[in-house]
């Protein structure tokens, strides 16, 4: 498989605190794992062999030390990026450009979980590595989430959390890009919130006809507050994540 993947992993954590004050959200536990563990396995079970971690702070030290070359996932060895600040998801995807090298890029936020796998996803992408490919599922709460809106079947835009959400699809925290990706970070403004949102980054994609969906099989979790943490080790103790037979 010529993709490659990025596992985001940095930000603050700032809704877990006090959880998040001396370690990085990433590496606290979900069941029997580090956080970082699932969105590694998700991408190491979609045949994903070259993987970028980008995480930032003042405990990026214990990433290497925890996960050292992924010999853990069967990888020959793990690249790594540091992110200085926080200035968002965008931000932290364009510092893995020179490692994707024209490359395709399947992006995982290194807080979310899921129950089955993306082969299906990531082997259509890597025949097809144009434009981008996004994965939807419906959800409970989608004013947390970027928010698909549809007319009729056909996506026509989305919303990063909007107060009344236009559909009960969210955008998930996995995303396949061309090399395209790296040059149109730089064109983004920073939102309210100061971030470069890759709910931009998906609209641009989509206004220039370039963007995919697919639907994820399988229960989503995002882990990066107090309701979705637990909700995280409920399920994932419940039946296990990143199952190959789904
Ligand atoms: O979980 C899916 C959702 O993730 C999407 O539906 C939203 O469209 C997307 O904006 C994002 O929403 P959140 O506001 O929940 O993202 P959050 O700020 O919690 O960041 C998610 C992960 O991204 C985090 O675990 C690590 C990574 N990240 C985040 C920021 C802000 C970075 O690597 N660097 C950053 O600067």
């Amino acid at each position: 498989m010529k993709l490659k993947g990025v596992v985001l992993a940095g930000g603050l954590g700032s809704r877990l605190l006090p959880l998040t004050k001396v370690t990085n959200k990433h590496l606290l536990p979900v069941h029997d794992q580090p956080m970082i563990y699932y969105p590694i396995r998700s991408l190491v079970n979609a045949g994903i062999r070259e993987i970028l971690l980008v995480t930032g702070g003042n405990n990026a030290g214990d990433f290497l030390r925890l996960l050292g070359n992924g010999r853990e996932f069967g990888l020959e060895r793990l690249h790594y990026a540091y992110q200085e600040g926080e200035g968002g998801i965008a931000e932290a995807l364009a510092l893995a450009g020179p490692f994707a090298d024209h490359s395709a890029v399947c992006v995982i936020l290194g807080d979310n979980l899921i129950q089955g796998n993306i082969v299906e996803a990531a082997r259509d992408f890597d025949a097809d590595p144009t434009g981008a490919l996004l994965m939807l599922k419906e959800v409970d709460k989608p004013e947390r989430f970027g928010v698909a809106r549809f007319e009729g079947d056909r996506l026509v835009d989305i919303i990063e959390k909007p107060k009344d959400p236009p559909s009960a699809h969210a955008v998930i925290g996995i995303y396949f890009y061309d090399h395209e990706v790296f040059e149109i970070i730089p064109q983004l403004e920073a939102s309210e919130r100061g971030e470069l949102e890759i709910t931009d980054v998906n609209n641009h994609y989509l206004r220039a006809g370039k963007l995919r969906w697919r639907q994820l099989e399988g229960w989503w979790t995002d882990a990066g507050t107090f309701t979705s943490l637990s909700r995280a080790n409920r399920l994932v103790a419940e039946g296990g994540a990143n199952r190959t037979d789904l």
